[in-house]
């Protein structure tokens, strides 16, 4: 950390959001001291298959997908600059992404879908099933339609919360793992640092980035998040060559990825106000299931293991960034729900311009605690 007294900026949190605050509050030449409780990545970054889905979540129009876009053009315009500071290599492939249609119903979803997302003028091509299984051969005969998005890409997320961390230390932030955040130092309407399992810190501003569980430490301060667990639970397999290039979604929202070095992740469950990580065998036969109907040769993929994640949701489904109103030095970062790797660049970014008093580079008006707690959405 660069030297000069307490922290300008104490990050809650060191997983993908925590990490890129870090790293660009950092870069900015502020003072930065980032406070994870257990090793960086071990919640919910760390159990992810780090699709970069602009596009692929089929989110419709609005602020949503806005940031999405911006969250997945930051990624491309990071990702260099990350492997040649930190050395790390954070895993970036950009083969797009195919959704797929197995009857009317999914198609019709599908088609919509399409019709949106070209209305906002993005690349979405509509494709028959013969057309998905040109461009992906391994896929199901079962698929009658796709949609391939070419824009979408994927990262590797502990590599990527690696990055960001080393990334923040070299521009000077202090890390501190295995430090528990217990509350808050208060004077007045202000908060002025945390307290910690390792004694206290002080900071201008407090920036909580804990995920699903940033309500407990926002409730000290009577500020009530409306965020909830929904968890994902995932596998992985180990196939080489992989039979697919893109990241390959089935109608009920499952994906197959291919990663760089030969591992499969098949995704993901969604379970919402489960708090327990632990993989159930109901989970690995459905995700085996899913994989295994839309990329029929995985069956004879090596099993190489599996986990659980808490994906921090809302209440509006957006993510909650920015101040709370009648506490001065505290700024949110959490609730990203399935869009958290895709999102970290542009929220380190709108995060660490808040905390050193410049303009974010977008409207986060639509992601403010105020519009959370009404419902307001545009
Ligand atoms: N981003 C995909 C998921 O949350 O499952």
């Amino acid at each position: 950390m660069s030297s000069g007294g307490p922290a300008e900026v104490a990050v809650v949190g060191g997983g993908a959001i925590g990490c890129s605050v870090a790293y660009h509050a950092a870069r900015r030449g502020a003072r930065v001291i980032l406070l994870e409780a257990e090793q960086l990545g071990s919640g919910s970054s760390g159990a992810l298959a780090g699709m970069l889905s602009g596009q692929g979540e089929l989110e419709p129009p609005g602020p949503l997908l806005r940031l999405m876009l911006l969250g997945r053009e930051r990624h491309r315009e990071i990702s260099e600059e990350l492997q040649d500071l930190t050395g790390i290599d954070p895993g970036y492939v950009w083969e797009g992404a195919l959704r797929t249609a197995v009857d009317e119903a999914s198609s019709e979803l599908l088609a919509e879908a399409h019709a949106l997302q070209r209305e906002e003028g993005l690349r979405a091509e509509w494709l028959t099933g013969d057309e998905a299984r040109e461009l992906e051969p391994a896929l199901s005969r079962e698929v009658v339609a796709g949609l391939y998005l070419p824009d979408d890409g994927q990262v590797n997320p502990p590599q990527l919360v690696q990055a960001l961390a080393r990334g923040a230390a070299l521009h000077g932030a202090e890390i501190r793992e295995a430090t528990r955040v217990t509350g808050f130092i208060v004077r007045g309407g202000r908060v002025e640092g945390v307290g910690t399992s390792r004694g206290e810190v002080p900071a201008g501003t407090v920036v909580l980035a804990g995920g699903a569980f940033s309500d407990l430490l926002s409730g000290q301060l009577g500020v009530s998040l409306p965020l909830f667990p929904v968890k994902g639970q995932m596998l992985i397999t180990n196939m080489w060559p992989s039979p697919i290039r893109a990241n390959v979604w089935d109608a009920a929202n499952f994906y197959v990825v291919p990663k760089r070095d030969g591992r499969v992740i098949v995704g993901a469950t969604e379970e919402p106000g489960v708090y327990d990580r632990r993989v159930t065998l109901g989970g690995v036969a459905e995700l085996s299931r899913a994989a295994t109907s839309l990329v029929p040769a995985l069956s004879e993929a090596l099993f190489a293991g599996s986990w659980g994640g808490l994906r921090p949701a809302t209440s509006t489904g957006r993510p909650v960034l920015g101040p709370v109103e009648g506490w001065e030095g505290l700024l949110l970062a959490t609730g990203h729900f399935r869009n958290g790797v895709l999102l970290s660049v542009i929220t380190g970014e709108i995060i660490s311009a808040l905390a050193l008093g410049e303009e974010p580079p977008t409207d986060i008006s639509p992601f403010l605690y105020g519009s959370l707690l009404t419902g307001r959405l545009e």
